[in-house]
């Protein structure tokens, strides 16, 4: 493959696998990203001009994705709307990029004949309990909880009527929560970096709990970058590196590394619907593709990202200010009808 387009390149995870793509390969990568909010335009600095090209512009504008897929050989669709608090807050972005987006690329590389990988969530099959050891299979039944996961289970449900019904060369993977470098600081982990970093207090959602999945960034670009050129067309492939951690877990190992007390956070109001536990089975993409995380050791992974936050300050500290404003705002809303 020698153009790859990838949606949503200049947010966490696509701007992870753009740096991965130049580093492992030697195609040209086409960046096509709406440069919401959540975009850092920092995070692809560095790459070589002639390996990179970046496009402002929206998956769901029609003629922009004709032209930028026209001539591609593959289609990586990272870009959405990702983060949960705020699709409570305001679903509308989420169905418009989520499922409009998609439907939008996809009408694009059917009639372009233009290889496509579908970048989705473990968020889409719900939660597990608490107290067990189950985990996601790709035969898990979708029962997505919050307008988030569910505009991505319909994305991927909508890449599967496209491959059965036009034939298009596609694949899907779910993967887990993932850490590392050029995550907005929206989310958990770089959320209490940031507080840490500025002598603010973590806010943890409820008791604490809750579990996720952690992978790092650069696993997940492995597996996906795997998956587009060994993969099988229409197969859907989980992606996870056995990570299972709660939050009081993660929140106190960063207050470890910060050197303060076990107990140095704030409780504040949980989310609705908050989903218990998610885990990942990658039996598949582990035996038929051959995939293994790199980054074994979840405790030295994150002691990494916080060295990269306090190290890149530069990055992330023009978000930080609206970023708390925007939680403000939604812990004032909770429990409002929406609008
Ligand atoms: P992100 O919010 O950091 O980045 C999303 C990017 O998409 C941003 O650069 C944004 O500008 C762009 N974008 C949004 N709307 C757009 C539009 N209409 N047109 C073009 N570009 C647009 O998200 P992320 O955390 O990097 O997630 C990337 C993908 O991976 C998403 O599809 C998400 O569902 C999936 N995913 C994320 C995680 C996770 O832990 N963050 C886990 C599994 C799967
Ligand atoms: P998040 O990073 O938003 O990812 P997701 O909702 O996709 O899992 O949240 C990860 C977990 O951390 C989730 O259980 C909610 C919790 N959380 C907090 O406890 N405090 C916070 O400030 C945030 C943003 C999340």
């Amino acid at each position: 493959m020698s153009r790859i387009v990838v949606t949503g390149g200049a947010g966490f995870i696509g701007s992870n696998f753009v740096h991965h793509l130049v580093s492992q390969t030697d195609c040209h990568v086409v960046v096509l990203d709406k440069f919401t909010y959540a975009a850092n335009a920092a995070s692809l600095e560095g790459l070589p001009g002639a390996r990179v090209t970046v496009v402002r512009g929206d998956i769901c504008d029609f003629d922009t994705v004709e032209e930028v897929v026209a001539g591609a050989d593959a289609v990586v669709h990272f870009a959405a709307e990702s983060h949960n608090d705020n699709s409570l807050d305001d679903p509308s972005p989420f169905l418009q990029t989520n499922l409009v987006g998609t439907y939008i690329l996809l009408e694009a590389v059917r009639r372009l004949r233009v290889r496509f990988h579908h970048v989705s969530t473990d968020e889409v099959y719900g939660d597990l309990p608490l107290d067990t050891l189950e985990k996601f299979t790709d035969s898990t039944p979708y029962n997505p909880s919050s307008p988030y996961s569910s505009t991505k289970a319909g994305s991927d449900m909508l890449v599967r009527a496209w491959v059965r019904s036009f034939g298009i060369e596609a694949t899907l993977s779910n993967c887990s929560n993932n850490y590392g470098p050029f995550q907005h600081v929206e989310k958990f982990i770089p959320r209490q970096i940031t507080n840490l970093i500025d002598g603010v207090k973590p806010k943890l959602y409820g008791a604490g709990h809750n579990v996720r999945d952690w992978i790092h960034a650069e696993d997940h670009s492995r597996a996906v970058l795997a998956i587009l050129k060994r993969g099988i067309i229409g197969q859907t492939y989980l992606i996870g590196a056995d990570g299972e951690r709660d939050n009081l877990h993660v929140l106190t190992t960063l207050l470890e590394i910060f050197g303060r007390p076990a107990d140095w956070f704030d409780h504040v109001s949980d989310r609705p619907g908050h989903d218990l536990r998610y885990a990942i089975d990658s039996t598949r993409l582990q035996q038929e593709l051959g995939w293994k995380p790199i980054h074994g050791e979840f405790s030295e992974g994150l002691a990494a990202t916080v060295s990269w936050y306090r190290e890149n300050e530069d990055w992330w500290r023009p978000q930080k200010e609206a970023t708390e404003a925007r939680y403000r705002a939604q812990e004032l809303n909770l429990g409002k009808v929406g609008r």
